[in-house]
């Protein structure tokens, strides 16, 4: 591997109000590599803001180092800092555009504190401009723009000093659904056409799923789990990363369809969507004396390489004590096989006994 581009060396961040202290970010080290899409995801307060913050150093550390391009950045001022800042693309969830200017006026700003003379100032807002598809708009004002024109506006913004690195925090939380696929498309042509390396923190998933290489996951101010996207959530290991994965990939099984299956265990599956699951399926069929029904599948893909979930119902094939220990040893040998495994129901004597979890009831009602 290349050397990282983004280094961060043990990093905490100790915020202090009046008596209180909060320990925003907890002792956090990851690498970025040159080039690399990296994303940081987790819940609401999970210190996801603080952690990219310190990348510029707008959140100084109060513990750890942070390295750029091998150099240690944690103690710059002044000048050296600025000129580190410029290296530095950010883009916001609010996009933070100045309301009172035009756009082209917006982007000139920027280029003016990044000491671009007046001459050059004028040609390099078109190319921004045109760079993120908004050529046409140099003269209008930011209220006349959509949301997502604007948070286009805002990565020519930061993009105006031709930063290596784009931090990018939430940047598609406050965008529909539409407006989030263009943005990712307008990042990924950045990302490799410019060869600039981006973090990017979000807490939707889909977002993770469609943008990133790789993927820290924090949770109360440390990174829980870390690895390529498709690894850490076709196979999380840590409770929170089971429970983001499972709200995104997790399947709904209406509520009302439960009451007309026959008695069985319902059982959702997570498996490698690369993998043949057929035969899985059959070989614990033939193995055990239980029919395995398959009820609903999906597959999503993380970048190119799936991660399928499947809901089955396990029934036995003969009555009685004999039938209820072929299907527990048939559901063992199942997950033995498989990334993830689930019970949906249990098996009560009027047939099936709902255990649906907090998730699946939101999902069902949603
Ligand atoms: N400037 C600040 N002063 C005091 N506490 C802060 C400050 N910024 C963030 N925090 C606290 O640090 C924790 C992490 O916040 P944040 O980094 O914004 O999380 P996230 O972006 O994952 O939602 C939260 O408990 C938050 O209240
Ligand atoms: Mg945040």
């Amino acid at each position: 591997m290349a050397a990282p581009i983004i280094e961060l060396d043990d990093v905490s961040v100790t915020f202090r109000e009046g008596g209180r202290t909060v320990d925003a970010v907890r002792h956090v080290s990851l690498n970025v590599q040159p080039g690399e899409i990296f994303g940081i995801v987790g819940f609401s307060g999970a210190g996801k803001s603080t952690l990219v913050r310190t990348v510029n150093l707008l959140e100084r550390p109060t513990g750890g180092r942070v390295v750029i391009d091998g150099q240690d950045v944690t103690q710059l001022r002044g000048r050296q800092l600025r000129e580190l800042r410029k290296s530095i693309g950010f883009v916001f969830q609010g996009f933070n555009l100045i309301g009172n200017v035009t756009v082209g006026a917006n982007i000139d700003f920027a280029l003016r504190a990044g000491g671009v003379p007046k001459e050059r100032r004028r040609a390099r807002t078109r190319e921004l401009l045109d760079l993120v598809g908004l050529g046409q708009k140099a003269d209008s004002y930011p209220s006349s723009l959509s949301g997502g024109q604007q948070q286009r506006v805002s990565i020519a913004r930061a993009l105006a000093n031709e930063p290596r690195i784009l931090l990018c925090d939430e940047a598609t939380s406050a965008l529909d659904v539409e407006t989030t696929e263009e943005i990712l498309a307008l990042l990924r042509r950045i990302n490799r056409e410019l060869g600039i390396t981006i973090v990017f923190i979000t807490h939707q998933l889909e977002v993770a799923q469609r943008l990133f290489d790789r993927v820290a996951v924090m949770e109360h101010g440390e990174v829980i789990e870390q690895g390529t996207t498709f690894d850490v959530f076709a196979e999380p290991t840590h409770e929170t990363t089971k429970a983001l994965a499972e709200r995104f990939l997790g399947v709904a099984v209406p509520r009302q369809l439960l009451p007309e299956l026959p008695a069985g265990r319902l059982i959702e599956l997570r498996y490698r969507g690369d993998a043949a699951f057929e035969p899985i399926i059959s070989t614990v069929a033939q193995h055990h004396a239980v029919a395995v029904n398959v009820l609903h599948g999906t597959i999503e893909y993380f970048g190119t390489r799936p991660v399928g979930t499947l809901v089955v119902l396990v029934t036995a094939t003969q009555p009685g004590q004999d039938g209820a220990r072929a299907v527990d040893e048939a559901l063992d040998d199942l997950a033995g096989r498989v990334l993830g495994f689930r019970e949906l129901t249990s098996r009560t004597a009027d047939g099936i006994g709902l255990e649906v979890d907090e998730v699946l009831e939101q999902e069902v009602t949603a």
